[in-house]
């Protein structure tokens, strides 16, 4: 457990935050209705990813520390594309993405941005992340590689809508991951391809 907090942003910077593992909330456990309610109340009262990245990484890390049964909520990776996601909550008009993501070793995502805030919490397993950044933000969809970081459990990650990246599950067991997003602009929402240089919705 290294217990690690970051964030990257829309220029691909990857910056270490700092993290504060305890806060004030009500008593262990932490449930997820109240998880919600106080998700709910920072998206009310703060304007601006990062500022709201900023308040909701202690909540997440308060559920990943105070909420076991979070630990063993997931699905076994699809034999066919080898991942699979399990939705935790789903409300018409509170359009938050709550789920835990799971991926077998050595299988890799799309190189993404999501559209919105994002943050993912590493239950179990160790996920490569690598950071991209547009090369001329204005008038191209080619991107470069900027950075990779190495996940464990415990380790938390938050991006901003434009920041760019894709995840590898390594070691011999599958990566279990908990990741909460926002309401994505599904028109700003992309895959690149690093060769062609060219960016298609999804
Ligand atoms: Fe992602």
């Amino acid at each position: 457990m290294t217990n690690q907090d970051w964030l990257v942003k829309n220029d691909g910077k990857l910056e270490d935050c700092q993290t504060i593992a305890e806060i004030e909330l009500s008593a262990n456990p932490y449930r997820l209705f109240r998880f919600l309610t106080n998700l709910e109340d920072i998206l009310l009262n703060i304007t601006g990813d990062i500022h709201r990245l900023e308040k909701i990484r202690p909540l997440v890390r308060h559920l990943l520390n105070y909420s076991e049964w979070l630990h063993y909520e997931y699905l076994e990776p699809d034999p066919d594309t080898g991942w699979s996601v399990l939705t935790l909550y789903d409300e018409p008009d509170f359009p938050l993405t709550v789920q835990t993501v799971v991926w077998s070793p050595g299988q890799a995502s799309p190189i993404h941005n999501h559209a919105t805030w994002g943050i993912v919490a590493i239950v179990s397993g160790e996920e490569k992340n690598t950071i991209w950044r547009k090369v001329d933000p204005e008038n191209s969809d080619a991107i470069e590689k900027i950075s990779e970081q190495i996940l464990y459990p415990g380790d938390i990650i938050s991006f901003t809508p434009d920041a760019i990246h894709h995840v590898e599950a390594l070691g011999d067991e599958p990566t279990v991951s908990f990741n909460l997003y926002g309401e994505a602009d599904y028109e700003r929402r992309f895959e690149f391809d690093p060769i062609t240089h060219t960016a298609i919705n999804f």
